[in-house]
């Protein structure tokens, strides 16, 4: 663990090609695109249709997905309550360097702690955030059960399930719900590309 009194040797280094360099260069701006949720509720598939959209616009994009990342970077962390801040503290950073880079960054992860949502958040400045909730009920979740974890964490075989016995705070300042329960994904891929559209994320000239 790095104390803060060894960070004072660790001095920053001034990059010469700026965030702006990358935007201009790839004609878009860079932002992160957070994708919260019950499991079950959407936020892969969404990712996943919304950076095709994206990329068939010749937009630069990356997905972080939660199953995924917890194969590599977060492989140390399990799911109690403290693990879970510090796996959104570690993917908020990596989005933000990615962002850097001048990427669009799609991040699927349940996040259920809104105090953690708002630490990314907290990280960029204000317009390179978009929180995403994904709206899906839990009876709706349970009954989707694509991964069959549900069943097993409502037999005791997994501890701290989001929605079990673990719990998932509803997003109060979402920039856009999309309510995968009640409209089709294309409808809410559309929505999610409609609100970065709206942001003048593509602008060419801004
Ligand atoms: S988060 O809460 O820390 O944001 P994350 O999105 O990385 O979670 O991982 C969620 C995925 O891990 C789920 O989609 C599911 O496949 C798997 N998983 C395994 N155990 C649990 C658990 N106890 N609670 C929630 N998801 C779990």
């Amino acid at each position: 663990m790095t104390r803060i009194s060894e960070l004072k040797n660790c001095i920053w280094q001034q990059a010469l090609i700026s965030r702006q360099d990358r935007e201009e260069l790839n004609g878009h701006r860079s932002c992160i695109v957070w994708f919260t949720g019950l499991s079950g509720a959407g936020k892969s598939t969404l990712a996943r249709g919304v950076e095709a959209a994206l990329h068939l616009r010749g937009i630069r994009t990356f997905v972080l997905d939660g199953d995924n990342v917890r194969h590599g970077l977060c492989s140390d962390l399990g799911f109690d309550d403290k693990s879970r801040t510090e796996n959104i503290r570690r993917v908020g950073e990596v989005a933000k360097l990615m962002m850097e880079s001048g990427a669009v960054v799609l991040a699927a992860f349940i996040s259920p702690f809104a105090g953690d949502r708002n630490l990314v958040r907290d990280l960029v400045e204000p317009g390179d955030f978009f929180e995403i909730y994904c709206k899906a009920s839990l009876a709706e979740c349970e009954a989707r059960d694509v991964k069959g974890l549900y069943k097993k964490a409502r037999r005791g075989e997994i501890k701290n399930y989001t929605g079990i016995d673990s719990p998932y705070e509803i997003p109060e300042n979402a920039e856009l719900i999309l309510d995968t329960e009640n409209e089709n994904i294309e409808e809410s891929i559309a929505r999610a590309i409609g609100l970065l559209d709206d942001a003048g994320l593509f602008d060419r000239d801004r």
